[in-house]
């Protein structure tokens, strides 16, 4: 038996924001591995399969990763459609890489199906445009995360080229992030959006500038959280301003 190992993308936790394509290979599949943060809805969409869980956990990457690409490529030896289930998309900071050319060294199929990004299920949320005439031409995905034994991340650079930044897996590190940025040259006062759980029903966002960041961070209610940076959001922030002012006055 060779089969096949898809790498679908989950989406952003919405089951109905999953493709045709992912429902349909997960109806087919015979074993599912998941990250941790796929919900239950989606994995109830392959009844055939057993689910197996291969979350991984900070500063146990590399030999979580091994083990993974390992399972999966025995799982081919021994089912059709073998199933890798990432959240979001799977090309977006997902290891999707590792995973393929692991396969592909094994001798095993990979195909990928893509996922809604975190980044554009927020826009989606935010009814915010990452891209707008006249304002917006540029868009950077960073993380400054990075592993043990890895090369530093230009995360800097590339959010300070870009005129509208969205970071993944940031949250933790807002102080630092929101001190970089602005000792760079970013303005302070430039406008930020936090949201949390993005595209599920506990979705959560606040407003605020670069400068205020790590407060909004340890004001958004749940997890997980993206940040995004730009002018585009200062609408959506003078408008939370006022809401504010209202509610106090
Ligand atoms: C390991 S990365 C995976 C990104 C994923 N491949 C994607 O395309 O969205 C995990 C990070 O994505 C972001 N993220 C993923 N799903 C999210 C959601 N529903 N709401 C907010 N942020 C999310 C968070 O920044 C989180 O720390």
């Amino acid at each position: 038996m060779s089969g096949t190992v898809y790498l679908i993308g989950a989406g952003p936790g919405a089951p109905d924001l999953l493709t045709v394509r992912a429902a349909r290979l997960l109806g087919e599949a015979e074993i599912v591995f998941h990250d941790a943060l796929v919900p239950a809805e989606i994995l109830a969409l392959a009844p055939r399969a057993t689910c197996i869980p291969v979350g991984k956990r900070c500063g146990r990457y590399a030999t979580a990763q091994r083990f993974i690409n390992k399972q999966l490529a025995d799982a081919a030896r021994k089912h059709r459609v073998v199933v890798r289930l990432k959240g979001g998309d799977p090309m977006l900071f997902g290891r999707a890489q590792e995973e393929i050319g692991y396969l592909r060294s094994q001798g095993v199929e990979v195909e990928v199906v893509p996922g809604v990004t975190a980044a554009l299920a927020a826009s989606a949320e935010l009814a915010v445009s990452l891209t707008q005439r006249g304002r917006s031409r540029s868009v950077a995905f960073v993380t400054p995360r990075v592993g043990g034994g890895e090369a530093p991340s230009n995360w800097l650079q590339a959010t300070l080229a870009a005129d509208t930044a969205v970071i993944y897996m940031g949250a933790g590190d807002a102080a630092a992030i929101s001190a970089s940025l602005i000792a760079a040259g970013k303005p302070a006062h430039t406008p930020v959006a936090i949201v949390a759980s993005v595209s599920l029903p506990e979705a959560h966002t606040v407003y605020g500038t670069l400068a205020e960041m790590p407060q909004l961070v340890g004001r958004v209610r749940g997890a997980p959280v993206l940040m995004l940076i730009g002018e585009i959001y200062g609408r959506a922030l003078a408008k939370a301003v006022q809401q504010e002012r209202c509610a106090i006055g």
